[in-house]
This record gives structure tokens, sequence and C-alpha cells, in this order.
């Protein structure tokens, strides 16, 4: 839009927070300011910060000392500028009329968002509006299509196998089932990773309807081999067979008429079925919070560092990936608009039942 040197970008992390945000501003801003001299506008809160023109310009103190902090400093929202196509009484603008305007305001050659599903669609359809756009991706679900990892999603595998091996105790202790809801919005890759773990015997993940007599019999199994306690695993998503033949709507509706999350349901389930005592741990946000594991810190500042390689070569509409290990790119609409699931046919659930563990039917 500028000509062909960078002279300033901006910046954003936008959708839930989750661990590492920080380290890949850092390897985006630290190169840009030391070796390049680019100026770089820091955007508050998300989109939000874009259609508002709420944005700083980021100094080298700004991201010091950051690398191991979780969060993020530039903070976040989950705005979609795309859902309102509404005039701002005050500005006469739409939100994307918002944001084109400020992206030029601030001379920007290109901006980089931080985010997940969500914020990868908007950065495409930003895209298609013409401004010059790289994403990376981060998230603890570990949605996103064609990169085989986010960052943010190792530290949240730590942070709930902790968890789990933590309740193993009491569970052991007391002779309880114990059932740990772990997030990981509509796909199962969390519950997946910190079930195999952290040695859940039941594993429950969206992709696959779960049947609670089925479960009842494994965990009589366990009694009659001698095991009076079992770990049961939820991903937030998990669906019993019945609601798996719903509509989207039809599910809304249903979820949102329970009183808590899924995990009190299917201890409360279980309890009826087996006649065993029951507990529920909800993981919640602790799952987002806190300090970045090494895994994470490296994967973001490699992620943070490629994506400006890429907009030193004017290569845009992208977002960075790791694929079978390599940095790569691929293009935003590419990506945009879908959700990677856990396949059934991935060797972790195969694996998984070789060593024990119940997906929630019958084998
Ligand atoms: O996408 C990350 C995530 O933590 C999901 O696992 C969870 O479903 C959702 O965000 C929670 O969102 P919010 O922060 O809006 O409550």
């Amino acid at each position: 839009m500028f000509g062909n040197t960078v002279k300033t970008i901006g910046i954003l992390t936008s959708g839930g927070d989750c661990p590492g945000l920080n380290s890949a501003i850092r390897g985006v801003v630290r190169p840009a300011l030391d070796k390049y001299s680019i100026k770089v506008m820091g955007i508050k809160n998300g989109y939000r910060g874009l259609i508002t023109g709420n944005a700083n310009q980021l100094t080298q103190d700004d991201i010091s000392g950051i690398l191991t902090r979780g969060g993020t400093f530039l903070g976040t929202s989950r705005e979609k500028p795309f859902k309102n196509p509404e005039k701002d009484s005050k500005t006469g603008k739409t939100p994307v009329e918002s944001i084109i305007h400020n992206y030029e305001k601030w001379k920007l050659d290109a901006l980089v968002v931080l985010g997940g599903n969500g914020t990868q669609t908007t950065a495409s359809l930003l895209a298609k509006e013409g401004l010059n756009v790289i994403g990376l991706p981060k998230t603890i679900d570990n949605d996103l299509v064609h990169t085989d990892i986010t960052f943010g999603f190792h530290t949240a595998v730590d942070v709930a196998t902790e968890a789990i091996d933590r309740i193993h105790t009491t569970a052991h202790s007391h002779n309880r089932i114990m059932v740990i809801e772990v997030m990981g919005h509509k796909a199962g890759w969390l519950g997946l990773y910190a079930g195999i773990a952290g040695g859940a015997d039941i594993v429950l993940l969206p992709e696959i309807p779960y049947n609670i007599n089925a479960i009842a019999k494994h965990l009589k199994k366990r009694q009659d081999m001698g095991k009076d306690f079992s770990i049961v695993v939820v991903a937030e998503g998990a669906l019993r067979e019945d609601e798996a033949l719903l509509s989207k709507k039809e599910l809304k509706k249903a979820r949102q008429s329970m009183q808590n999350s899924i995990g009190y349901r299917i201890a409360h389930e279980l309890e009826n079925a087996t006649e065993l005592e029951s507990r529920v741990t909800v993981l919640g946000y602790l799952q987002r919070g806190g300090t970045p594991s090494p895994y994470d810190r490296v994967l973001a500042t490699q992620f943070g560092a490629a994506a400006l390689e890429h907009i030193l070569d004017r290569d845009f509409g992208k977002m960075i990936a790791l694929q079978n290990n390599e940095i790569v790119t691929v293009p935003l609409e590419d990506v945009a608009g879908q959700i990677k699931k856990v396949p059934l046919n991935h060797k972790l659930l195969k694996y998984g039942k070789d060593v024990g563990t119940c997906f929630g039917i019958e084998e």
C-alpha cells in the first residue's frame, strides 16, 4: 500500500489470551526495532483498538522482560469487526472502514495479528480489503488448520497434566471417580494430550460422542480388578451420543439450559450409572494463565521472527505455521472459518486404547 520499503508495522493480539503471546510479540518487535529500525505500533485490545485507533509506538523498554510473562501486554478482546456493519454515530464509519482509516493514518506497511480461528478469519477478510496482513497461530485449543501446533497449547497441556497428577492422589486416597474438565472449545486436542499424559482412565472428546453405559462398564471392570478410583478427563466440548444428533441450534439451546458445565453433568450421570462417589474439578482459566513453557517460548519466538522475515519480503496474506518441524506459511484464506478437530484415525487414539484408555464408547 505504501511503497516497497517497510517503515511501520502494527501488531495486535486477539481472542482468548494464552501463554506465549508476549514471547511472539517480542519475536516480531525486537528485530524490527533493533535490526531494521522499523516503527512498531502496539495496538491495544485486539481488533477493538484497530477500530477505535488505540495504539502506542512500542519501544525496547516495552518488550523488555516479556519473554516469560503470560497473557498479552497489548491486551485482547473478542471483537469481530465484520460481524457489525453499522456505522458509528461519532465517526460515521463502519468498524471495517475505521480499521482501514487507522491503518492508513498510522501509515502501516503491514499488520501482524496473533490469534486463533476467529482472529485468522478476520485477518483473511482484512487481507481481501487490501491490508497487508500476517497471522500468527496461537491458542491453547490447537484447533487451527494447516499448522501442526499453535503456541499456548503445550503450556496448557503441562498445566492440565500437573492438575490431573495432583487430583490422582486424592482419587486414590478416597476411592473416588475424579472428573476433570479441560478447555479446548469444539476440539479434543487438549483433552487428548492431557488425558494421555495424566494417565486418565476415561477421556471424553467432542469428536467421539460418549455412551454412559460404556463408561460405567469400563469403570466396573476397573473395580473388579481391584482399582477403586478412576480419573475421567472431559473436554468442555464433549457430547453424549444423543447430543451428537442435534442440530447446531438445538445443541446450543440444550447447553444453555444446563446449569453447570459438562463435567458436572458427566459426574452426575456416572454416579447414577455406577453408584460410585464422584467429584468434579473444572480447570478453566488456569490452563490459559501463567508462564509459557520453554517449548512455547521457542515456538512463539520462531513464529514472531519468521513473521517479520515475511513482512520484509512483502509476502502477505499468510499465516505462519509449523509443518513437519519446518516453519512455513499458509494462505490466510485456507485457514479462515475452519476448525482442526482430532481425526478419528489419529494414532494417539489408537495408542491410548492400547494402554487401556477408554474414549467413552464400547470397543
Ligand atoms: O479458545 C481458548 C478458550 O480458552 C477455549 O478453550 C474456551 O472455550 C474459550 O477460550 C473461553 O473463552 P472466554 O475467554 O471468552 O471465556
